[in-house]
């Protein structure tokens, strides 16, 4: 039996990575950090989030929301936080937002279980949808941080503002930064729109949330294939 702490010391980090830890061992406060390097695969991770209580949003959820898509993908897409269908089926991006986001990465030919790994910045649904709090957002983040390390995008793109403020801690309006590389701990990353906003402005006219949207992920594509090109 592992104590709490010790699970993220280094005799912790040695069980975690024979997979063999004890889960009442997670640490119940989202103020003791995950460290870096903790997990040595995505299962043990995934195994992890599912036994959490690091915050307040465990008791509400009917299942943890890890990932779905390609863990070898090029590209990583972080959404905000599961919804009811995502809470339902335990999978990101299922709901009308997620139909909407299949949508847009086909238009570039980009397929969900090929080119792309997707996740939330909160593992866990707010109740009623709402946007997470700071302090769900850094209990959780441990566990984002490992998913870009162990699945390392060539690619992070960031839909909303949600995503943005909780890896890079960027404040500025999404509408202000989307649409612009930056480089977030020497990762190649793009805030876009949530397909969400999208859904909510179904205009197609030039300088709309949709226009917008297909500007980028063009973008994003044209990087994608120059990367590959390079490779
Ligand atoms: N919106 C998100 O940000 N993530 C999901 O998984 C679903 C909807």
């Amino acid at each position: 039996m592992i104590d709490q702490i010790d699970l993220f010391a280094a005799a912790g980090a040695a069980e975690a990575a024979a997979g063999n830890f004890d889960v009442e061992a997670i640490p119940t406060s989202g103020s003791v950090p995950i460290p870096p390097g903790i997990y040595s695969d995505l299962d043990t991770l995934t195994r992890h989030c599912n036994n959490c209580q690091r915050c307040g949003l465990a008791a509400g959820r009917t299942n943890v929301v890890v990932s779905r898509g390609n863990p070898q993908a090029p590209i990583m897409i972080v959404g905000e936080g599961p919804g009811q269908q995502e809470d339902e089926q335990g999978l990101p991006f299922v709901g009308k937002s997620g139909q909407l986001l299949e949508k847009i990465l086909a238009a570039v030919r980009l397929d969900t279980e090929q080119d792309v790994y997707i996740c939330n910045v909160v593992k866990c649904r707010p109740p009623n949808n709402r946007t997470p709090v700071a302090d769900e957002t850094a209990a959780c983040k441990g566990y984002l941080l490992e998913q870009i390390r162990l699945v390392d995008p060539k690619i992070i793109l960031l839909t909303g503002a949600t995503a943005m403020k909780g890896l890079t801690g960027e404040k500025r309006g999404i509408t202000k930064i989307r649409g612009q590389w930056i480089e977030w701990e020497g990762r190649l990353c793009m805030p876009i729109l949530h397909p969400a906003y999208l859904l909510r402005n179904p205009s197609r006219d030039k300088g709309s949330p949709k226009w917008l949207m297909w500007q980028d992920i063009q973008t994003v594509k044209a990087k994608l294939d120059e990367i590959k090109a390079a490779q």
